[in-house]
C-alpha cells in the first residue's frame, strides 16, 4: 500500500454546502449543496456549460470557490487542497497522458510521478488490472478511444486514491468499451472508492447510485433514479402508431403538431414510431389527448417518464425561471 492508499477516508466522501463560483460577472455554479457517501458512484448531469467541470474542480480543490465551504475525504475544500490532491485521481475531459510513450511508460511515469513504491511493479498490476498486458508497448497515442480511457483510468487509480473524480469519461467512447469501463468502475466501488462523474449518457446515469442534475449552475434535482423521476412530476405517456400502411412518420409528425400547441402538453419527443407526450398536470393532460385516444391506428398507454424525459423537463424549466 502506497502512503496515500494508508490513508482512512471518512464515510463522508464529500460534503459542500453554498459552493458559488463566479467567472467575471458570471455565475456559474450558484450555491450548490451536496453529499457524497464512501463508495457511492455519483453521476453529474446537465447541458453543456452547467458548471460541472467547475464544480468537480472546486471539490478537490483545484479552483477556489467564490462563497461556500465544504469538506472532501474530510480535508477543508479552501485550506487543504494540497492534501486532497493526494487522494484524489482525476480524470479530465481531455487525454491527457503522453502519447509518444507507451502504455508501459505512461504508468511507470504517473508511479513515480506519485512516489509509489516499485513503480515497474505498479505498472505492472496496472497493465493486468485493466487487460492492457499485451498493450504495453503500444504507444498510448495509438490506441482507440476505449483503450485510452482505460489506460487514462489506470493511470489515475495507480496512486490508489479514495476519490475519484471523472470528468466525461467516455465521451466518444463505444457502447462496448463504455460498458467495460463501467464495470471496472463498479468494482472500484465495491472496493470503498467513491466515484464522481459527469456525463451526457442516460444509461451511464442509470448506473450511478445517486445522481444530481445541474443546468445552468443550478442542482435542480438529485437522488436514485427513481426518486429524481418519481420527484419530476412529470406524466407520460406513450403512444404507439399501427404499420398499417400509412407513413408512421408522417402520423407521428402530424400528432406531435397537434398536441405540441396545447398548454398542458409541455414535452412530445418522438421514438422511432412511437411518441412520448408529457406533462404536469395528469388531468389536463388526460383532457388534451382525449380528442386522439379514439384516433385509428393509434395505441396509448401511460408510462413512467424517462430520465431523459425528466432531464429535458427540468432543463426546459430552468430556462423558463431565468429568463
Ligand atoms: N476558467 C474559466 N474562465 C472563464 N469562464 C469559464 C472558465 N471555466 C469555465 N467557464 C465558463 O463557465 C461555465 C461553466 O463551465 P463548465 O464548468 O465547464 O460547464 P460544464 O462542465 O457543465 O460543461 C461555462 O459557461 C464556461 O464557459
Ligand atoms: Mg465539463
Amino acid at each position: 500500500m502506497t502512503a496515500a492508499g494508508a490513508f482512512a477516508p471518512p464515510e463522508v466522501a464529500i460534503s459542500v454546502e453554498g459552493l458559488s463560483k463566479k467567472f467575471g460577472d458570471r455565475l456559474v455554479v450558484d450555491n450548490l449543496t451536496m453529499s457524497v457517501r464512501r463508495g457511492q458512484i455519483y453521476g453529474f448531469l446537465g447541458p453543456n456549460g452547467s458548471g460541472k467541470t467547475t464544480t468537480i474542480r472546486m471539490l478537490c480543490g483545484l479552483l477556489t470557490p467564490d462563497a461556500g465551504h465544504g469538506t472532501c475525504l474530510g480535508l477543508d475544500i479552501r485550506t487543504q487542497s494540497r492534501e486532497i490532491r493526494k487522494h484524489v485521481g482525476y480524470m479530465t475531459q481531455k487525454f491527457s497522458l503522453y502519447t509518444d510513450l507507451s502504455v508501459r511508460e505512461n504508468l511507470e511515469f504517473v508511479a513515480r510521478l506519485y512516489g509509489v513504491p516499485r513503480p515497474e511493479d505498479a505498472a505492472q498490476q496496472a497493465l493486468v488490472r485493466l487487460g492492457l498486458e499485451g498493450r504495453g508497448r503500444q504507444l498510448a497515442g495509438e490506441l482507440s478511444g476505449g483503450w485510452k480511457q482505460r489506460l487514462a483510468l489506470g493511470a489515475c487509480i495507480l496512486p490508489a486514491p479514495q476519490l475519484l473524480l471523472l470528468d466525461e469519461p467516455t465521451a466518444g467512447v463505444d457502447p462496448q468499451a463504455r460498458r467495460e469501463f463501467w464495470a471496472q468502475i463498479h468494482d472500484l466501488a465495491a472496493e470503498g472508492l467513491t466515484v464522481l462523474v459527469s456525463t451526457h449518457y442516460m444509461d451511464e446515469a442509470e448506473r450511478c447510485h445517486e445522481i444530481a442534475y445541474i443546468a445552468y449552475g443550478h442542482l435542480l434535482a438529485r437522488g436514485t433514479v427513481a426518486e429524481v423521476v418519481a420527484g419530476s412530476g412529470l406524466v407520460t405517456y406513450v403512444v404507439d402508431v399501427a404499420r398499417d400502411g400509412r407513413d408512421p412518420g408522417a402520423v407521428i409528425a402530424a400528432l406531435s403538431k397537434a398536441l405540441s400547441g396545447n398548454p398542458a402538453v409541455k414535452m412530445v419527443a418522438p421514438f422511432g414510431i412511437s411518441l412520448h407526450v408529457s406533462g404536469h398536470d395528469a388531468d389536463a393532460l388526460e383532457a388534451a389527448i382525449a380528442p386522439f385516444r379514439a384516433q385509428e391506428g393509434l395505441s396509448w398507454r401511460r408510462e413512467t417518464a424517462t430520465l431523459e424525459d425528466v432531464f429535458i423537463d427540468l432543463m426546459m424549466r430552468s430556462q423558463d425561471m431565468l429568463r
